[in-house]
């Protein structure tokens, strides 16, 4: 216990290994212990600049620090001992410049606003890499659709054939809700990226503490301002976890439908053997297994989500413990939604459609029967309803030829469809696939000429989202690269 400087004064009583592993958060703080030395620079180029730290104090502090960052942080800091990494830091260094320097970094702050910064931190650049993986998913879903516009495929509503689509359109339908994602998860990006830093405890401190520049320092966008709340809220990580459990829906319900389309009874696509297992006993099985297991992640997040949400919504103000716990679940979150963004990628590049078997299908079940009801409206003036009575009749009784027609006509209005011109071929015209999914011309709509212009818009929306995530990326290191620049220069200044 000897080593640990925050419990040292005021506790004593001998622990066990077990009550000192079960309070330590050192597994989940290996995630933000390169942010923790960031904070700490920061924080004592801050004082140094306000003169609560004097040249003497400041410089090997400063040097101490620049070791840790450009060495590594040495194994010994991750012991469960110091409870957690702000605790071990401090006492490594302590041990290397003594009690006299060392002991004063941690004036005017807390590891309250002090943990809160570092998770802001670790979180911003997680965020800009997710961001950066789901554009890159974007554009394979983009190329796929370009190669597929003229992919005939079955759409469905209830799993049963509907009316036909293009794989074009298919793909353009995730890539439009991805791209949403992207949305979601940049807006939360301005609310991450605010710094708790100067709230200590929580009640803030008597010292002339600068909010503003360590702020800067450290390249946040602002302060939140309120002390009691920028130590104790976490809506920050539950506002990322939420987007991404969303994200993580759509991810798996795509992954469900690479399940159902590789499966032999649709045969439309088949998976790389690297994105498939085989079975211990069965030695013909090709199974999806990681489409399967990034389905199974969906459900890890939103685990995770309601785990956060549980966790924060029976804590008074301010700081409490229990904040510790969200770390490992918001850790988990990020890694699991990176991993499934990235892998689902390379699943799709590598995957291999097959348009015979697709367009095969794409006209049975009478899928285009919607549009022989929309001819009869155009050609016979019938209202819809009635044609739409009719042509379900036909079906009902088994075939959709002018005689099927006629036969269902008569039971439903009493009397044979009333366009005498309309000829078997004019039939077998509405009900051809290509030229049903051509009419649709709607924007959005899964005609080639649709398709394409949509492919067009969405390529230029998906390039402002990639200059967008760019930005964010190089003003984070050029606010961190200036950060260490100017420290090394005050920490060899004479
Ligand atoms: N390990 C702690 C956490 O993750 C750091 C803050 C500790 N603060 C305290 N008052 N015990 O939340």
């Amino acid at each position: 216990m000897g080593n640990d400087v925050v419990r040292r004064g005021r506790l004593s009583g001998e622990r066990t290994g077990e009550m000192i592993h079960f309070l330590s958060s050192m597994a989940a703080d290996r995630h933000i212990a390169e942010a923790d030395i960031l904070v700490d620079i920061a924080h004592v180029m801050m004082l140094s600049k306000q003169r609560i730290l004097d040249g003497v104090t400041t410089r090997p502090l400063l040097a101490a620090l620049l070791k840790l960052y450009d060495e590594g942080i040495p194994e010994s800091v991750f012991e469960d001992e110091y409870e957690d990494i702000h605790a071990g830091i401090e006492a490594f260094l302590i041990a290397m410049v003594g009690e006299e320097t060392g002991g004063r970094m941690h004036m005017g702050r807390s590891r309250n606003d002090e943990v809160a910064a570092c998770l802001r931190i670790r979180l911003r650049e997680d965020l800009i890499r997710q961001l950066s993986l789901l554009i890159r998913l974007r554009q394979t879903l983009l190329s796929l659709a370009e190669e597929h516009r003229e992919t005939v495929m079955p759409g469905f509503t209830h799993l049963q054939y509907a009316q036909p689509t293009t794989l074009a359109h298919h793909l353009l339908a995730y890539e439009q809700a991805f791209s949403r994602d992207c949305e979601r998860l940049s807006e939360g990006y301005s609310r991450v990226n605010q710094s708790p830093l100067g709230a200590a405890a929580f009640a803030s401190t008597g010292y002339p503490v600068n909010r503003g520049y360590v702020a800067q320092l450290l390249g946040f966008d602002g302060v939140l301002e309120n002390t009691m709340d920028a130590v104790s809220s976490r809506d920050f990580a539950l506002e990322t976890l939420s987007s991404l459990s969303i994200m993580m829906v759509g991810i798996s319900r795509l992954c469900e439908e690479l399940i159902i389309w590789s499966s032999p009874f649709a045969g439309f696509i088949s998976l790389n053997d690297a994105f498939c297992s085989t079975s211990s006993i069965m030695p013909q099985k090709k199974n999806p297994d990681f489409a399967e297991i990034m389905r199974a992640k969906a459900a890890s997040l939103i685990g995770a989500y309601t785990s956060a949400a549980a966790l924060m919504k029976g804590l008074p103000m301010s700081y409490n413990r229990d904040l510790q716990e969200l770390t490992p679940s918001l850790i988990r979150g990020i890694e699991d939604a990176r991993q499934s963004t990235s892998l689902l990628n390379g699943m799709l590049l590598t995957a291999s459609f097959d348009r015979e078997r697709m367009r095969e299908e794409a006209g049975k079940s009478y899928s285009t029967a919607t549009d022989l009801a929309d001819m009869l409206v155009r050609r016979c003036g019938l209202p819809f309803r009635t044609a739409h009575s009719i042509v379900g009749r036909a079906v009902q009784n088994g075939g959709l030829d002018r005689h099927h027609l006629d036969e269902a006509s008569v039971s439903i209005t009493g009397s044979p469809l009333p366009g005498s011109t309309i000829q078997d071929t004019d039939i077998m015209d509405a009900l051809d696939v290509e030229k049903s999914i051509n009419l649709k011309i709607a924007p959005g709509s899964p005609s080639s000429f649709s398709v394409k212009r949509a492919i067009d818009e969405r390529k230029k929306r998906l390039d402002d989202d990639r200059h967008r995530t760019d930005q964010l990326a190089m003003a984070l290191k050029e606010a961190i690269d200036n950060l260490i620049f100017e420290t090394r220069r005050v920490a060899l200044e004479q």
